[in-house]
């Protein structure tokens, strides 16, 4: 079975986001950022500043969303304060790419295109994401204005470092569409999200214990679950913390990565940004033994025939010792006796509730993009869910976790 069975999940599912483009090289990547919000389930308004339209015309973004496309402020023919409208109903607004002037504009409160007039006309969220020159960047004029718009509460996301359409290499790349897409999500979530100013923890990946300089005892954990756990918090509201192993995909805007390789350094991760927490979501293949010693050179090849022991010593329980009022989250990898192996771990961890997957399956566990997972709880209550993408799967958790009584309510 592929993740094709399970539905694509939908995170912006109902939401109605305004996408401002304004004059860049970068505007290209507009159109990949507005096809990404509607299949995320958006239903996306954008509007385009004069010279935004002669990079990119109207017309392709007409053909590709679903919402309104406004560009000509004195268009006879397009609806009476279409700006006003299209302001008023988002729920958060983008503005991407956003040049030097949009952003002058924005910070002095000038409405003279339909980028403006919509931003002024909004009073959501507004996420700002610059694209320019090196230079253009750094002006003081040019930090002023994003700073005065930090101030006021809106989210600059970026610039990247990197080569720039003139040639020279610096800061002033537009980010991704994948990022910007991350970004509305968190913006929607942090105003409007049911977890909204609550922080989690989320742990990805499997560790990787050191036998010498070059190898590992691992195992075959890809992190994606804890990925889509963090990713899902952030979208409800959440402060994430993600503790990995793994490097995460791009569209993780908005959450702290911490990297990791051992099950002793997930540790002491985890005890630096538990103090406050609420939630720790242990999504992560932690290794129960790790080599007694790393070598410090690669180990060579024994003579001929001869076996070689390696000598395994416990890990520490992260989750289990882990102290405090957050609310603990396991996960359970089992290839037997699911629902006993599973339940057996709630106490013995404290843990609010265990997600227990059988990894013999194909459509489930690791590497692959779907889950079906059980949730157990101390009372031996017993949910299955059906075949899910793993976005899907951790809304679930999450919609769990926060009908907990331990749970702050927002
Ligand atoms: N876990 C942990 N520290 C460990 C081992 C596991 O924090 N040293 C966490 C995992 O992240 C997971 C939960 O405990 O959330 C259950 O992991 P699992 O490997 O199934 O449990 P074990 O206690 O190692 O039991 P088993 O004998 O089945 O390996």
């Amino acid at each position: 079975m592929t993740a094709g069975e399970a539905p694509a999940p939908r995170p912006l599912a109902g939401r109605r986001v305004a996408l401002g483009v304004s004059g860049s090289i970068s505007a290209y990547k507009a159109v990949e950022l507005a096809r990404r919000l509607e299949d995320a389930g958006a239903i996306v308004d954008v509007a385009l500043t004069p010279s935004a339209a002669r990079f990119i015309p109207a017309l392709t973004f007409r053909s590709l969303v679903h919402g309104e496309v406004a560009e000509d402020l004195w268009d006879a023919a397009a609806p009476a304060e279409q700006h006003v409208a299209m302001g008023r109903r988002a729920e958060a607004m983008i503005v991407a790419p956003a040049s030097a002037t949009t952003l002058a504009k924005l910070a002095q409160g000038i409405g003279d295109n339909t980028v403006t007039l919509t931003a002024l006309a909004s009073a959501a969220p507004l996420i700002v994401a610059p694209a320019m020159d090196h230079v253009m960047y750094n002006q003081a004029a040019v930090q002023a204005n994003l700073d005065a718009l930090k101030a006021r509460g809106v989210l600059v996301a970026g610039p990247a470092a990197g080569r720039l359409a003139s040639g020279a290499r610096g800061l002033g790349r537009l980010l991704e569409p994948a990022e910007l897409a991350g970004a509305v999500r968190s913006a929607i979530g942090r105003a409007v999200g049911p977890m909204r100013g609550r922080h989690v923890i989320v742990t990805a990946g499997g560790t990787r214990e050191p036998i010498d300089p070059v190898r590992f005892v691992g195992n075959r954990s890809s992190g994606k679950m804890g990925f889509a756990l963090a990713e899902a918090a952030r979208d409800r509201g959440a402060v994430v913390t993600l503790v990995t192993t793994q490097a995460p995909p791009a569209g993780l805007f908005g959450v702290v990565v911490r990297r990791v390789e051992t099950a002793v350094e997930m540790q002491a991760e985890i005890a630096k940004s538990s103090p406050g927490a609420d939630a720790l979501i242990m999504a992560a293949a932690v290794a129960d033994y790790r080599p007694a010693e790393a070598a410090e050179e690669k180990l060579k090849k024994s003579a001929e025939g001869e076996a070689r022991m390696l000598e395994l010593v416990e890990n520490p329980d992260v989750v289990a010792g882990v102290e405090g009022s957050l609310l603990k989250v396991g996960f359970a990898a089992e290839t037997s006796d699911l629902i006993a192996n599973a339940q057996a771990k709630i106490a013995k961890k404290s843990l609010v509730f265990i997600a227990a997957n059988d990894v013999s399956q194909e459509d489930a566990g690791f590497a692959v993009e779907t889950n079906r997972i059980v949730l157990l709880d101390a009372a031996g209550g017993v949910e299955r869910l059906p075949l899910l993408h793993k976005y899907d799967a951790a809304a679930a958790i999450y919609e769990r976790l926060v009908g907990e009584p331990g749970w702050r309510a927002v």
